[in-house]
């Protein structure tokens, strides 16, 4: 049997799925307009995309100057992973992934719209003003990613008492088994309110007996065959979001020794450890990770470089590590000091394939 297609707002995917924004420069334009043509949805991930870029000096500045120049660094770089991302897929769909978490969202949203973004990915904290800062651009689908009903109602009720609008697709995202911040406390990780199998059926009950509403849903996290995706179909989603998976291919953006080091990883690698966000996250193990674990501070000559989070603890009281500078770390290839995110399926992958062929292999029956 085919797998459906994924219509989300207006957009119609070929295929029901969705790669996952991966910051920081994971996916950039050459992974998300490999998926978008491939028939799946591409997503760039806005997170950090100034750091390493033209517009960006990180030793010219005081910290406030750095903070601004940053800012807006990350703006004109999302622009230009737009444009780049337009012409390698013209007509494939491709959207943002920003977190609420990270200062300059706003700025970040309303950029990712102008310069033609067809959907707005939007987690690590509740995306509850996302549809003020696009009532401009109608067509542009909204998407929250939640774990639970709980938080779904917040962001419904919100949403329609305020703006009049619903979200036009769903994330639900196993905090069990996704890659990168997890949306639960670590001790709720294994709650049972976060299995998908009685998450998704939950939200689909909520929206069609408290909103008379069908919004489609998209499962996340440990989504890693063509079985998975069926799985998740059979619970009541319309689509799947998949990270981990797509860190193996060709044109995902991020250095060789990241993805070589994805296929080496075995199960045991994989392990939970604190962010500065607040929230915890599933990552690969390394030097810098046991380090993380046994709690002795990383790099203690380190400092806040850019001031890119909301709330950071390691800013505001020098708890765990930067993370930006650790994740941009891993993404350039440092293995030992970087910080690797990874979902809970990661090492499963043998070798580097084109993303066309781990699409077909997904969707082909
Ligand atoms: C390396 C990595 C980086 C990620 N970065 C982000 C991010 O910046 N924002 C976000 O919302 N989700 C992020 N995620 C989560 C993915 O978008 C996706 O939902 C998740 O990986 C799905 O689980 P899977 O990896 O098991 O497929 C990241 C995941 C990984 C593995």
């Amino acid at each position: 049997m085919t797998l459906p297609t994924l219509q989300i707002g207006q957009h119609i995917a070929y295929y029901p799925i969705i790669q996952g924004g991966m910051g920081i420069r994971i996916s950039g334009a050459n992974l998300a307009a490999a998926v978008a043509n491939a028939g799946g949805i591409g997503i760039i991930s806005a997170m950090g995309l100034g750091l390493r870029s033209q517009y960006f000096d990180p030793h010219q500045g005081r910290p406030k100057q750095r903070h601004e120049n940053f800012l807006e660094a990350n703006r004109l770089a999302l622009i230009d992973e737009l444009k780049t991302a337009r012409e390698l897929s013209p007509h494939g769909i491709i959207g943002i992934n920003v977190m609420v978490a990270a200062r300059g969202y706003e700025a970040l949203v309303k950029t990712a719209l102008q310069h033609g973004a067809n959907l707005v990915i939007s987690g690590a904290g509740l995306p509850l003003k996302l549809p003020e800062y696009t009532a401009d651009f109608p067509t542009v689908a909204l998407v929250p990613i939640v774990s639970s009903v709980r938080t779904t109602k917040i962001i419904c009720q919100k949403w329609q008492r305020q703006y009049g609008r619903l979200p036009d697709a769903i994330v639900v995202e196993n905090p069990m088994s996704a890659g990168g911040h997890l949306g639960a406390k670590v001790q709720d990780l294994d709650s049972v309110q976060f299995k998908a199998d009685q998450a998704i059926p939950e939200i689909i009950t909520y929206l069609r007996d408290d909103l008379q509403e069908t919004i489609p849903l998209i499962a996340a996290g440990g989504i890693w065959d063509q079985a998975d995706i069926r799985k998740a179909l059979a619970l009541g989603a319309s689509g799947v979001q998949i990270g981990t998976r797509f860190i193996t291919t060709e044109e995902c953006d991020v250095d060789h020794r990241y993805k070589d080091f994805h296929l080496q990883a075995k199960p045991e690698d994989i392990v939970i450890i604190s962010s500065p966000v607040g929230l915890p996250g599933r990552a690969l193990k390394n030097p810098f990770v046991e380090q993380v674990l046994a709690k002795s501070m990383p790099r203690p000559h380190e400092r806040c470089l850019v001031n890119c989070l909301k709330v950071c603890k390691f800013r505001d009281s020098r708890e765990t590590y930067c993370i930006l500078q650790a994740l941009d770390r891993a993404a350039q290839g440092d293995m030992e000091t970087g910080l690797v995110f990874a979902g809970s399926h990661a090492g499963r992958a043998e070798k580097i394939l084109p993303v066309a062929d781990l699409m077909a292999e997904l969707t082909m029956s």
